[in-house]
């Protein structure tokens, strides 16, 4: 007999946090974590656990059955291979839960204890787990964080536990793809400033440049969109760990708006001396303005665009009001 999806996994995770005190690599598990300045108590509140270096750890303790070991392929937990039986897809790893918004386990990712490869290996998407749709730490942070007013958005597991660690426990991650849509959208429902703090290369980068575009269409007037840059070879993790709340905090309080970041970026690819730039940079914000609803924000970047640059001639104020007009 098959078992509630939710259930299995959830006792799956009871599994993983019982090894990582019990088994017998117990100790260097637990070391790794301390090494990387993890309490016992914030362990426990993200429920992070260790999967033995087994083929047969969740398929010997869970999957005797064929419909158990059917589910648990289905789950994303076991691989099925051309023949045999099924085995562990987690393997000798740090065990992530990933809730939902309910607090229920919908899936796992899993860090490897040394620097092999993949460093992560995360669940499949399942009937359960829709990546894209989820947020990784939105359950502790609404659980621990006392009046949400502002959730901070990373890259990775150990980022949201690691800020979670220093006693910011309003951090988020989007795991692995950029923040998509409907995680935006999720994240606008649940408080009204968003800080996207990804990671100090060139990735972060380009995530911070998507996710702004994704944005775009659900920012209304009294909510914001706001993004850290940290400095190269940073994430959230190494910042706190070095610098501490408070300064991790004054980096999240300056985070600079969607605005200036649009128009900082837009503009650091033109020369507006010239009438050519100035007009090349009316065509650049155009698709950006297109996207956004009407609102005070989007007229005064209007207003702004048009006064700092000049562009006080018909034709051009024209082309920005139809911009304007558009969407209205
Ligand atoms: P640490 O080294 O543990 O600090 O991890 P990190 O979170 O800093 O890693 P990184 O910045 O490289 O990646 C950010 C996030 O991308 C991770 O938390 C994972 O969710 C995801 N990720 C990283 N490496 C891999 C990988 O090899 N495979 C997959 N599928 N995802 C990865
Ligand atoms: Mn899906
Ligand atoms: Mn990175
Ligand atoms: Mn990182
Ligand atoms: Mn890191």
């Amino acid at each position: 007999q098959k078992q509630d999806d939710y259930q299995l996994l959830g006792n799956i995770a009871r599994y993983y946090q019982h090894n990582l005190k019990h088994h017998s690599d117990s100790k260097s598990v637990i070391d790794y974590l301390k090494g990387r300045g993890l309490s016992g108590e914030i362990v426990k509140k993200f429920g992070v656990g260790y999967a033995p270096d087994s083929w047969d750890g969740v398929m010997g303790q869970f999957g005797q059955s064929q419909p158990l070991s059917a589910q648990l392929v289905e789950l994303g937990m076991a691989i099925q291979g051309d023949k045999n039986r099924p085995y562990d897809r987690f393997r000798g790893r740090v065990m992530f839960p990933i809730t939902d918004k309910r607090g229920r386990v919908i899936g796992f990712g899993g860090r490897v204890l040394s620097d092999g490869t993949p460093k992560y290996l995360n669940s499949p998407e399942t009937r359960i787990y829709h990546k894209g749709q989820e947020l990784y730490g939105l359950y502790e942070a609404k659980k621990y964080a006392k009046d949400l007013q502002r959730l901070v958005v990373v890259e990775g597991y150990m980022d949201v536990v690691a800020l979670a660690q220093h006693d910011i426990p309003y951090a988020v991650a989007s795991l692995g793809t950029s923040t998509t849509v409907e995680q935006l959208q999720t994240l606008f429902r649940t408080v009204k400033e968003v800080v996207c703090c990804y990671d100090g290369d060139r990735a972060g980068r380009d995530a911070a440049w998507r996710a702004m575009e994704n944005a775009l269409p659900l920012i209304r007037d009294g909510f914001s969109l706001k993004f850290v840059f940290l400095p190269d070879g940073e994430d959230p993790d190494t910042l706190v760990r070095q610098q501490g709340k408070d300064a991790f905090e004054t980096i999240i309080d300056n985070a600079k708006p969607l605005s200036q970041f649009i128009f900082e970026h837009l503009l650091s690819s033109l020369d507006t001396n010239s009438a050519e730039g100035k007009a090349a940079l009316i065509g650049k914000f155009e698709p950006y303005l297109e996207k956004m609803p009407d609102s005070v924000l989007k007229d005064s970047m209007i207003t702004d665009l048009a006064n700092k640059f000049g562009l006080g001639s018909e034709q051009q104020l024209h082309k920005l009001t139809r911009t304007k007009s558009k969407t209205s």
